[in-house]
């Protein structure tokens, strides 16, 4: 199973405050946004994972995260050269994927919640289709937007409808069997001019194969498109550590809690953070 983060620039209405860098190195909280979907991978099984980002940014990820070994992971690194849409990943990422099992995370993603890796896992461990992850939103005209029968069953998908079929947003975190690539190189751009993950989704759909995980109100998807919502998702990060006195989507924590480094290891990592917070509740988890 492979994974792939798609982290090229900020969409539109950040603008202003990312003009010089993607959002996913700015922090939410107390550690670069893409730690958040890194670690969502990793909770996942995930250990080869592809970063997509603009020829601008890909340096500074690849500084920021480096080849993964520290982590018990291989990273590696693509450049995206235009937002040409959320579905070129998998033309970009072809090779990467090869025929085998993967899935897709936005940069700019943060799940939590309890059994969230058991969920991940669930999808990790199907073998065919694509596994898609429905979460009951506000405002569901900011989103792909899927329709479901009594039973659960996906009737359509749609990108940011005028007058959305349901409340379900799709989450930016899909699973994709070997057929990804190939899919995905049949596409052509969308009227706003990007290869629509929505269509790569549909052609899973019309052949039945797409399944549809409902994730319930004991989970929290977070969005950082705006301002608002940025901030947010910072303040809920600090609400939690701070009453658990835990740390939370840490690529360290993961990775020490399946064993693929060692306390020592863990300890090594936290010696080179000097004073910060993030590593002060590491430290607690070799007490
Ligand atoms: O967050 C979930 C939503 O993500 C889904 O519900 C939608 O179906 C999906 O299209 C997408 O919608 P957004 O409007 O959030 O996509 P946006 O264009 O803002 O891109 C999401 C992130 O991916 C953003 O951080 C920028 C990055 N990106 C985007 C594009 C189009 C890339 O790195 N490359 C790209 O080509």
């Amino acid at each position: 199973m492979r994974g792939i983060i798609l982290a090229g620039g900020s969409g539109t209405r950040l603008h202003p405050i990312t003009r010089a860098i993607s959002k996913q190195l700015l922090p939410i909280f107390d550690k670069p946004m893409i730690y958040y979907p890194l670690s969502t991978l990793m909770l996942a099984g995930i250990r080869d994972i592809l970063v997509i980002s603009t020829p601008n940014d890909l340096p500074l990820f690849q500084r920021l995260l480096g080849d993964g070994a520290q982590w018990g992971i291989r990273l590696s690194f693509a450049e995206q050269p235009r937002p040409a849409g959320l579905a070129q990943a998998y033309v970009i990422g072809a090779d990467f994927a090869g025929r085998e099992n993967s899935a897709l995370i936005l940069g700019d993603n943060l799940f939590f919640g309890h059994g969230l890796p058991d969920l991940l896992r669930a999808a990790e461990l199907r073998r065919n289709g694509a596994t898609i992850f429905a979460y009951r939103v506000d405002e569901p005209q900011r989103y792909g937007v899927v329709e479901l029968d009594a039973r659960g069953k996906p009737l359509a998908i749609e990108e940011k409808p005028k007058a959305p079929r349901s409340h379900w947003a799709v989450t930016g975190l899909y699973f994709y069997d070997g057929r990804a690539p190939a899919f995905a190189s049949k596409l052509t751009p969308s009227a706003r001019g990007e290869l629509e993950i929505t269509d790569l989704n549909n052609v899973y759909l019309s052949l039945g194969e797409l399944h549809v995980e409902k994730m319930g109100r004991g989970f929290a998807w977070l969005d950082t498109g705006t301002p608002e919502s940025l901030i947010e998702a910072g303040e809920f990060v600090r609400t939690i550590q701070t009453r658990q006195g835990q740390v939370i989507a840490s690529p360290e924590e993961v990775a020490f809690g399946f064993g693929w480094i060692t306390g020592e290891d863990l300890q090594r990592l936290i010696a080179a953070m000097n004073k910060s917070t993030y590593a002060a509740r590491l430290a607690s988890l070799l007490e």
